[in-house]
């Protein structure tokens, strides 16, 4: 039927989504505290503002990757498989924040007086192993977010999926980065560590069962 309106129908505008407005405001939410840091800094209260800004965004962009590894098993344990909509938004924010992590490092290793030098850049990330864990989990996570789009989606079809599972590897390796990076305390990397650990075993298809049926029971027994 056509309409008979001297103008197209407005389309319906989709329902707001909260969970949406969420995921986007804890994505972006550290930059306030990468601003906090920085007014410390004019403050001088931090001693090397640099160094905080680094280590603020790559512990977000590890947060934000273990949350995008989270969202399936999450969404099955709950019975919400609604929630697999974020799973990309995550991903891409993880990627920008890594983005920023590596410039940042990147540039702090190689500005040395006010001009670019190649040797303390080669050094800094070649002879600090940690710095080339990190480097090789950034290299490997750039295809995943190149990639994100439905028309790559569609364009590589099966190979897509079996692409986007270096994630399985690059999860623990950024995990061995953080470890291997810090110099006192390695709880929190290692509580990273135990999170990895367990999302990935819950990819494995007998867990996996287990879980949704653990969480259907639950939810049965719920009042
Ligand atoms: C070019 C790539 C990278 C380089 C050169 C690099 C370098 C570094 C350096 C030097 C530190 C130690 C900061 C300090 O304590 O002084 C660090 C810490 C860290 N990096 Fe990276 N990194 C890279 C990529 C990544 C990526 C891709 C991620 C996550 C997806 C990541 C996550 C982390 C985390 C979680 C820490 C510890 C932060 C903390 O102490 O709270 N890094 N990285």
């Amino acid at each position: 039927m056509t309409s008979t309106l001297p103008f197209p129908a407005a389309r319906p505008r989709p329902p707001f989504d909260r969970g949406r407005l969420l995921v986007h405001l804890a994505a972006l939410s550290p930059i306030a505290l990468a601003w906090w840091d920085a007014r410390q800094a004019a403050a001088a209260i931090l001693i090397n503002p640099v160094q905080a800004v680094s280590q603020r965004s790559g512990f977000t962009a590890l947060s934000l990757l273990v949350a995008t590894l989270a969202v399936t098993p999450l969404g099955a344990l709950l019975g919400r498989p609604r929630l697999v909509r974020h799973r990309r938004t995550l991903g891409l924010y993880a990627f920008a924040w890594a983005m920023a992590h590596a410039s940042i490092t990147l540039w702090d290793f190689s500005w040395i007086e006010g001009a670019f030098d190649w040797a303390s850049l080669k050094d800094a990330v070649i002879d600090k192993p940690y710095a080339l864990v990190g480097f090789t989990s950034f290299c490997l996570l750039l295809p995943l977010a190149v990639t994100s789009t439905k028309g790559w989606m569609r364009r590589l079809g099966r190979r897509w999926t079996r692409l986007h599972r270096l994630i399985y590897g690059i999860a623990p390796l950024v995990v061995l980065h953080y470890l291997w990076s810090v110099k006192a305390d390695w709880r929190p990397p290692a509580a990273f560590g135990v999170g990895v650990a367990l999302l990935l075993a819950l990819r494995l298809p007998e867990l996996r069962r287990r879980a949704a049926d653990w969480g259907r029971r639950r939810r049965a027994a719920a009042p």
